[in-house]
């Protein structure tokens, strides 16, 4: 399995590549506009055939770049099936499995609370586990719950009952990181992450959430309609 970590400087996203080394086949996790160039140049320096472009949900904070990944590189956008996107190829249901090359598979699970749709990717490869985390589980963070259909109450259930449950040693990455981390596994999030760590109650982490107040994303009322479009680049 090939795996790089891409980050985007303006709204701090990271976008994850993923390929089977057998096939040469590969995929990308919330790729973003911005860096879509960038995205083009290694894919094709690499000699991969890119064959999805996934979101984990409709971002509020940066353009998804998969429409234009899809008209450039004829690959299938996927994403959670709740979304209700007549642009997407690919529909993901709790536990759907994406196969990646021959080599690879990704499961896709419903983990909302940040948006009541967002969806994580789990890929179990040799003995290690690395779950794509979305804007669901930050490091040392969570997403914000406060807009998009947000519920702190569900996002403590998808923390506290599915991603504190899976092994220890799992790794985590995380859609964004503002303070130049690039993972962290459950173990560490269980006990140090300070807004939810596994000895937080719901009370407490509705608090730890009001007291955020963060500002409203400068991007989100461009991001979130295009979004829906797939990113489609011919709009706005
Ligand atoms: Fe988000």
């Amino acid at each position: 399995m090939l795996f790089k970590q891409l980050f985007e400087n303006e709204s701090s996203t990271y976008t994850y590549l993923i390929s089977c080394q057998e096939k040469q086949q590969a995929i990308l996790i919330d790729p973003v506009l911005e860096t879509l160039d960038r995205d083009l140049s290694i894919i094709r320096k690499l000699n991969l055939k890119l064959t999805h472009a996934v979101d984990t949900h409709i971002h509020a904070d940066h353009v998804t770049s998969a429409s234009a990944l899809r008209e450039i590189l004829g690959c299938k956008v996927a994403g959670p099936a709740n979304d209700n996107l007549t642009c997407r190829d690919i529909n993901f249901e709790n536990s759907d499995v994406l196969r990646i090359g021959n080599s690879i598979e990704m499961e896709a699970i419903h983990t909302p609370g940040h948006t009541d749709t967002h969806f994580s990717y789990v890929i179990n490869f040799e003995k290690e586990k690395f779950l794509f985390s979305g804007d669901a589980l930050l490091i040392n963070a969570c997403g914000r719950t406060d807009f998009q259909s947000g519920s702190s109450e569900i996002l403590y259930n998808t923390i506290q009952d599915i991603f504190y449950k899976m092994p220890d040693y799992t790794k985590v990455f995380p859609a964004h990181d503002y303070n130049n981390n690039n993972f962290s596994t459950i173990k560490y999030q269980k006990k140090n992450n300070q807004l939810i760590s596994s000895n937080v109650d719901l009370k407490k982490f509705i608090v730890n959430m009001e007291n955020l107040k963060l500002d409203k994303p400068k991007k989100i009322d461009i991001a979130v309609p295009r979004n829906m479009d797939c990113g489609v680049i011919n709009q706005g």
